[in-house]
């Protein structure tokens, strides 16, 4: 075969390919034999082997798995992928139906999905190929995975269309692949995945898209990112031009006249969740008109025209066979139930926390009781209540201690706290728990010391509190169990490291009341150094806007103590970095050409980068949208701008070339 015979007979399988491809993965339905379908794919491998140039990346060959990466890149999300406020109740949607109805004066449908239980990923095309997909990530920077993606067979790589767009969806994996996966997983002594959504995650993150291929892993798609003007007026018809272009989309999606008929579709699927192959965990509603989405716009985190209904908590039935008693960082000593282990939503759960003694009275429960568990926000383990009914006269009351588990010293109620507290500043129990804190990732992040070093550290007394963290030396360390050369080698470095680290770290790293990491860092920005933190009255500190009375009196009575003041002085001595190193804190920006002005890009920059311009347009105030509306205020057209620029000039709206652009902001 021949150069040019070859390349016909390639296209011709991709051609067919394709469309068995399409009509197996996309439409559930297909129409020849898996054998032929094999067999046409072995060829088309066969034929970009013998004529390397003929291989391209949309091929169906590229499903297979390509060869493995050595780690994913970043992607930042052009338009950032929020997510969703919830609804718990009936009530809940009226309300949501109310608040849509007051931004706007028309009459508003919805269009109701199915919430799938899976993975949000990005899939961005460019004429029609498939050139890019992503993973949420923390919706404004996601992971490249598009190796991963392509070998998902329900994911085109070609559309019916040469268009450029982004669509968004969910990558998923069916219950009955999912039970397949954790069988094969056991007879192999592999630790099973808890849940289909924990296998989805974890197959698209493996570097090696062989593994990827062989984990079935299906998507529905839902939206388009970007590119809104297109043919649609609604998202209804932009879910029916996505099936036209080619994806998948889910078939279970009702178009609602109103929030009683977005009710009565929630409802329904309360009870049949279970009938389908793919785990849900809700319903999402969507505002239907575009137009109307625009108007409503977005909150800080999630968009005004949607929300997502969640289904109640699956709740299960188990014996607590006892009440563990933990001490924390702060003193306060915590009852856990211990659980005959069970399978609530997805894992097992053996402990539930059961706060205090207050709620035990309350709830009555006793040693050997059975008792309901759900998993709150479908995470956490609760005792929802204990089956009076079922007791046989066996059960065990259970008392708390008047002393503390850890240290034996007496334990008391502070002010007005429900919460029993050990106060011995001494208690090993606290000091591990704080050391634990002291480490962890937002603190100090000191890599190499877990829970189980520390308490080995702690056993063996080399440490006694944070800053002698600081004085461990490798001989003592050697000696420990499980600690060779080289770990020992790491774990110092890694404490020599974190001496530097910018003074938030260190500000959350303290442990004082109510300061989380984030106001750690606020305070930090503020104060600068640990200095003028430690001299903040509790006016300054309250000046702060992000800070109220109880963290402000949390943080003066903090520096008031002997001990804190004691440590602070050791640890500078001991060469940790006081300051703050991160950036400045933005001044309010006012007045630019820009400040609350809504901004559009389209077409090619070639002085600056999409990203760039959108921070420089945000760092003046300004707020960058996605596609052309009567609420657009500039347009910025780059080379070869298209139909936004039409659809602008129609409207009347300012547009700026990029020269323009860049002279307007100059700063
Ligand atoms: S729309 C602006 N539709 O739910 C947010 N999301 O909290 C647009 N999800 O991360 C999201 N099915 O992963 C939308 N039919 C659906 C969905 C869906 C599942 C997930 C998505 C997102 C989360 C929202």
């Amino acid at each position: 075969m021949d150069q040019a015979e070859a390349q016909k007979r390639a296209q011709k399988l991709r051609d067919l390919l394709d469309k068995y491809g399409y009509h197996y993965y996309v439409m559930d339905d297909p129409i020849v034999p898996d054998s032929e379908y094999d067999e046409k794919l072995q060829e088309l491998v066969k034929l970009e082997q013998d004529f390397e140039e003929l291989q391209t990346s949309d091929s169906p060959t590229q499903r297979i798995g390509g060869a493995p990466l050595d780690a994913f890149v970043k992607v930042q999300h052009e338009i950032p992928m929020m997510s969703l406020g919830n609804a718990f109740h009936d009530q809940d949607l009226r309300d949501f139906d109310r608040r849509v109805r007051q931004g706007l004066s028309e009459s508003i449908d919805y269009v109701c999905e199915l919430k799938i239980d899976g993975l949000a990923v990005s899939l961005t095309y460019e004429n029609g190929r498939f050139v890019r997909g992503a993973t949420r990530g923390d919706g404004t920077t996601g992971e490249d995975i598009t190796s991963n993606l392509k070998t998902v067979g329900s994911i085109p790589l070609r559309l019916n269309e040469p268009v450029n767009l982004e669509v968004r969806g969910e990558v998923f994996m069916p219950k009955r692949s999912f039970e397949r996966l954790n069988e094969q997983k056991e007879k192999a002594g592999e630790s099973v995945f808890a849940n289909p959504r924990n296998a989805a995650a974890g197959s698209l993150r493996q570097l090696d898209p062989k593994i990827a291929a062989n984990r079935n892993l299906d998507i529905f798609l839902y939206a388009i990112g970007n590119d809104y003007e297109m043919k649609t007026q609604t998202h209804y018809e932009a879910i029916q031009y996505m099936k036209r272009l080619g994806f998948k989309t889910n078939p279970e999606s009702k178009h609602c006249e109103d929030i009683e008929a977005v009710i009565e579709f929630v409802n329904s699927w309360v009870e049949r969740r279970d009938e389908l192959n793919y785990e849900i965990d809700g319903i999402v509603v969507k505002v239907n008109h575009l137009e109307q989405q625009e108007q409503l716009g977005f909150t800080a985190k999630s968009p005004r025209w949607a929300i997502a209904y969640k289904f109640p908590a699956e709740e299960k039935i188990t014996t607590l066979e006892g009440i563990m008693l933990s001490v924390g960082r702060t003193g306060a000593v915590t009852p856990t139930a211990k659980l005959k282990p069970v399978q609530v939503a997805g894992t097992v759960v053996q402990r539930a926390s059961l706060h205090n003694e207050d709620l035990i009275r309350e709830k009555d429960i006793k040693i050997g009781d059975q008792v309901v568990i759900k998993k709150a926000g479908d995470i956490i383990p609760e005792v929802v209540r204990v089956l009076e009914e079922l007791r046989d006269g066996s059960e065990e009351q259970f008392d708390m201690p008047s002393t503390c588990p850890a240290c034996e010293s007496e334990l008391v109620h502070l002010e007005e706290e429900v919460a029993l507290r050990c106060i011995n500043p001494q208690c090993p129990a606290q000091i591990q728990e704080e050391l634990i804190h002291f480490v962890s990732r937002n603190a100090m992040n000191i890599d190499g010391l877990g829970e189980k070093v520390i308490q080995q550290l702690f056993t063996h007394q080399l440490v006694s509190g944070i800053a002698d963290l600081y004085k461990l030396e490798k001989d003592e360390l050697l000696k420990l169990e499980r600690m060779g050369e080289k770990s020992v080698q790491n774990l110092l470095s890694a404490i020599e490291v974190s001496k530097a680290n910018s003074l938030e770290k260190l500000v959350f790293g303290l442990g004082i009341r109510f300061v989380g990491a984030k106001a750690a860092r606020t305070l930090a920005e503020h104060f600068e150094t640990m200095e003028s933190l430690r001299r903040a009255s509790r006016d300054d500190l309250l000046a702060i806007y992000e800070i109220g009375d109880k963290m402000a009196d949390a943080i003066v009575r903090y520096f008031e103590l002997p001990e804190a003041n004691a440590l602070l002085d050791e640890l500078k001595e001991l060469g940790l970095n006081m300051t703050y190193k991160g950036p400045k804190k933005q001044e309010a920006v006012s007045d630019t050409a820009l400040s609350d002005k809504t901004v559009v890009l389209t077409g090619t920059l070639e002085r600056v980068t999409r990203n760039e311009a959108k921070e420089l347009i945000e760092s003046l105030g300004g707020k960058v949208t996605g596609s052309v509306s009567k609420n657009t205020d500039v347009l910025v057209a780059g080379a070869d701008a298209g139909s936004k620029l039409t659809k602008a000039e129609q409207l009347g709206i300012e547009i700026w070339d990029e020269d323009q652009f860049l002279d307007k902001t100059a700063t």
